[in-house]
């Protein structure tokens, strides 16, 4: 269920279809560049499902938001100020067919139960503890149930949200208790969710349909709408390929029309994606500031570190690197095998490096100081991970859409952050 090769050059001059040097200078680095063209086709590849709601989780940014509400899709929030986001990006509360927001999560802080309330936006539950907490401040109302269907894949442990290792969702067994809950609050279970991880792959996530249809005959007549979760991997690696959408699609279809069928009721049938939607269309423009050796080994020492982009720390993630010369131009074509790392002071802010903290060499074009490192597929999980330690800024970030790069975030100032401390 797979097409297309993805190739990833090393050597780059345009990121966006602008050129790396021209974006460095003007909003200095370390710099995200969002290419609002790609996210607006990753939703086009999905318009086949009845809503594409868009796991903003992966790239939160305002500017993001509103530029994937402006294609077409809608939004699921995982907290209150998610929820505040949406709003601020022009999705408005409310059930509406589809909901342009809805909550997901494994509990309600106090504060986003009263936002939720406020705001009338449809609840997603992960826990049955929600559903009491939710039947207590609307009785009479809807929900949807997000189901661990006992088992889970994702590209690391740590994304896997599926099986008893994983505390999200309800266990799959416990549906009928969850039934009888709602009832007793006089809340009407309308959809079923399913999530089982993140940059997990297709043979996985297409086992998830037939757990779905077993757990919408538990739910039954009062079903409403399903939705297959997030998950949906995208290449990072030269020569990884893409997953096919449509068969995908057919899948999920056939399982939504088999239940409308038993029940006589459209069934709406909703995919949750995030890396798919962003990681492609960003990148992280770094200048190398260091260049040296440690015995045999050869460091490329750049401006930005895992406070910029964690998921090689975090995960042993791989991204695609390139090397954009300061003046534009092709260089000699000679390689080196260099260790890319950051600025921070700890070990471990090495971009690569594999899960474990294993770290491995990439082949780059040989480079000088003042030239650029382009790390690829970073939209996802990467600004939104940010982290102010050793006191970095958070980075600038730049939106670039029918070829004008729009500034979308400014870089943290050192009054930014400061702000709120207090010497007493
Ligand atoms: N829906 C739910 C309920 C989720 O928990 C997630 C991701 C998604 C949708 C979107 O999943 P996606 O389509 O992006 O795979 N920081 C990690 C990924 C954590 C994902 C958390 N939940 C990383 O950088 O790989």
């Amino acid at each position: 269920m797979t097409t297309e090769t993805v190739q990833f050059p090393t050597l780059v001059s345009k990121v966006a279809g602008l050129p790396v040097g021209k974006l460095a200078e003007q909003f200095g680095t370390p710099l995200y560049v969002y290419d609002a063209a790609t996210i607006a086709e990753r939703i086009c590849e999905l318009t086949q499902f009845d809503a594409v709601r868009y796991a903003q989780k992966a790239c939160s940014n305002l500017a993001i938001l509103d530029l994937v509400r402006r294609h077409g899709a809608v939004v699921d929030a995982v907290s209150a100020y998610e929820i505040r986001r949406a709003l601020a990006a022009g999705f408005v509360g409310g059930p509406g067919e589809p909901a342009q927001i809805y909550y997901t999560a494994d509990i309600f802080d106090r504060e986003t139960l009263d936002l939720v309330v406020e705001h009338k936006i449809p609840v997603n539950c992960g826990s049955p503890d929600m559903i009491d907490q939710y039947g207590e401040r609307v009785p009479g109302g809807q929900i949807t149930l997000r189901i661990n269907p006992g088992f889970g894949h994702g590209h690391s442990k740590k994304t896997n949200t599926g099986g008893d290792g994983s505390k999200h969702g309800i266990w799959h067994e416990q549906l009928d208790d969850c039934l009888e809950r709602a009832k007793r609050n006089q809340l009407t279970v309308t959809g079923l969710h399913m999530h089982i991880g993140s940059g997990t792959d297709m043979e996985h996530l297409s086992q998830v349909c037939g757990a779905m249809e077993k757990a919408a005959h538990v739910v039954g007549p009062t079903l409403r709408s399903i939705s297959a979760g997030g998950g949906l991997p995208t290449p990072y690696r030269e020569g990884e390929e893409r997953v096919e959408i449509a068969a995908y699609f057919d899948l999920w279809d056939a399982t939504r029309n088999r239940l409308a069928t038993t029940y006589g009721n459209p069934i709406s049938l909703e995919i949750e994606p995030g890396r798919f939607l962003a990681a492609e269309s960003g990148s992280l423009i770094a200048e190398i500031r260091a260049i040296k050796h440690m015995g045999e080994k050869l460091y490329y020492l750049v401006d930005a570190g895992f406070n910029n982009l964690a998921r090689p720390i975090l995960y042993g993630a791989y991204h695609p690197m390139a090397i954009c010369f300061a003046d534009g131009g092709e260089g000699s074509e000679e390689t080196v095998d260099a260790i890319v790392g950051g600025p921070l002071c700890e070990s471990g802010d090495i971009f690569t490096q594999e899960e474990g903290g294993y770290v491995t060499c990439r082949t780059l074009p040989k480079a000088s100081v003042g030239d650029y490192l382009v790390i690829g597929c970073a939209g996802a999980y990467g600004a939104v991970m940010s982290s102010n330690y050793n006191s970095k800024p958070f980075a600038a970030e730049v939106l670039v859409e029918n070829s004008k790069p729009n500034l979308i975030r400014t870089r943290q100032t050192f009054d930014d952050l400061i702000r709120g401390e207090v010497i007493p």
